[in-house]
């Protein structure tokens, strides 16, 4: 039955998708929810939404997040709704966006749907660069800078503060993808360039996909009020109400009633243990948040060579080239999902990982 994006191919320990391990789904208490939301809300959950969002769910958000406004708030259907909405506002066909590089690979997609032309900006193992790339940002007139700066997908690290405050002050213009803020392991996430810059020159992506549940399809965006305007008023939204409204609304009581902190507590401390069991299998160091971990392979063992090799293993993973623009670039790394699996499953992913790695590299 075609229900479910993905599932597990028979035999194999996939490491490859980014996507929740099914049983840390939060069926009961979203249901408990569901429940509560049509007895308070009564029709209004199935009316045609507000244009930003309902005022519910816009309110304990910015509680929440603590660095934003109701006027600064829209809701989405998710983060790759908000960068496609965004795309379509701020950049025409032809138009330059700089992407991180190494950076989240189907954002690529969203963005040249809108048919701009993406440039990879300049970074080195800590990140990107604020200096060069706003050179860069200059010369080719780019509309915009997409990045994760927070426990970023690939490689699950975060953006040094000090590039951050720099990122912030050179006048870039900057789409910040900040999806996987909330699951930290240890040190709290840095501070999100949205907060550093204030409104100015920052948009902020959010998603409920890696806190609660992808299929909810909700996330937001913060950005100045004026940015917020242009999207609620957008023909579609005039004609649909605000997105995904009833979903929304049930959000709102997930949250106000305690669930959503009592759930991403677990998550939390499963997702540590999941991180724990696959970096230490693998004897690599482990990423303070996030979903991912960056191999490094050995001198000599190609990502995409070694792809095939490790599905006759029994495992499988993204090869590094894909997360750059363009490609040409990444082919000594692979990423490594350790959202999927319970710990057990991954240490024995890593096992099989190991000896394919073992066998590219003819030892
Ligand atoms: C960096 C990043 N942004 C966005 C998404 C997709 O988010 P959503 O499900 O909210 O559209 C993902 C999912 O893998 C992601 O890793």
């Amino acid at each position: 039955m075609t229900i479910v994006q993905f599932e597990h191919r028979p035999g194999l320990l996939d490491l490859g998708w980014g996507h929740p391990r099914p049983e840390l789904l939060p069926v009961d208490a979203w249901s408990r929810a569901g429940a509560q939301t049509l007895g308070t809300y009564g029709w209004q959950a199935l009316a045609y939404g507000h244009a930003t969002g309902p005022a519910p769910l816009v309110d304990w958000l910015c509680d929440h997040l603590g660095d934003a406004t109701a006027e600064q708030t829209f809701v989405t259907a998710g983060a790759s709704h908000g960068l496609a909405l965004l795309t379509q506002l701020l950049a025409e066909p032809g138009d330059v966006v700089l992407v991180d590089s190494p950076t989240y690979h189907l954002a690529f997609k969203i963005l040249t749907d809108h048919g701009v032309r993406l440039v990879r900006a300049p970074a080195d193992e800590h990140g990107l660069l604020p200096a060069e790339t706003a050179a860069l940002a200059r010369s080719l007139d780019a509309v915009f800078l997409y990045l994760v700066p927070t426990f970023g997908n690939p490689t699950g690290r975060s953006l040094p503060l000090d590039r951050r405050r720099e990122l912030v002050s050179v006048g870039v213009p900057i789409v910040e993808d900040d999806t996987y803020r909330e699951l930290s392991y240890g040190e709290p996430a840095p501070p999100a360039l949205w907060r550093l810059a204030g409104e100015e020159g920052v948009v902020r992506l959010g998603s409920f996909a890696k806190t609660v549940a992808p299929g909810l399809r909700l996330g937001w965006i913060n950005a100045s009020p004026i940015l917020v305007e242009r999207l609620a008023r957008l023909g579609y939204v005039h004609s649909g109400g605000g997105v995904n409204h009833a979903v929304a609304l049930t959000m709102a009581s997930f949250g106000a009633s305690g669930a959503y902190d009592r759930h991403v507590a677990g998550l939390r401390e499963a997702y540590r243990e999941q991180r724990d069991a696959l970096t230490g299998a693998l004897r690599v160091p482990a990423p303070d948040g996030g979903w991912f971990v960056w191999l490094r392979l050995p001198d000599g063992v190609d990502a995409e060579a070694l792809l095939p090799v490790a599905e006759e293993h029994g495992t499988s993973f993204l090869p590094g080239p894909v997360f750059y623009a363009g490609g040409g670039a990444g082919s000594e790394h692979v990423r490594l999902s350790f959202s999927h699996l319970p710990p057990a499953g991954l240490a024995e992913a890593a096992a099989r990982l190991t000896a394919a790695i073992d066998a590219a590299a003819g030892r």
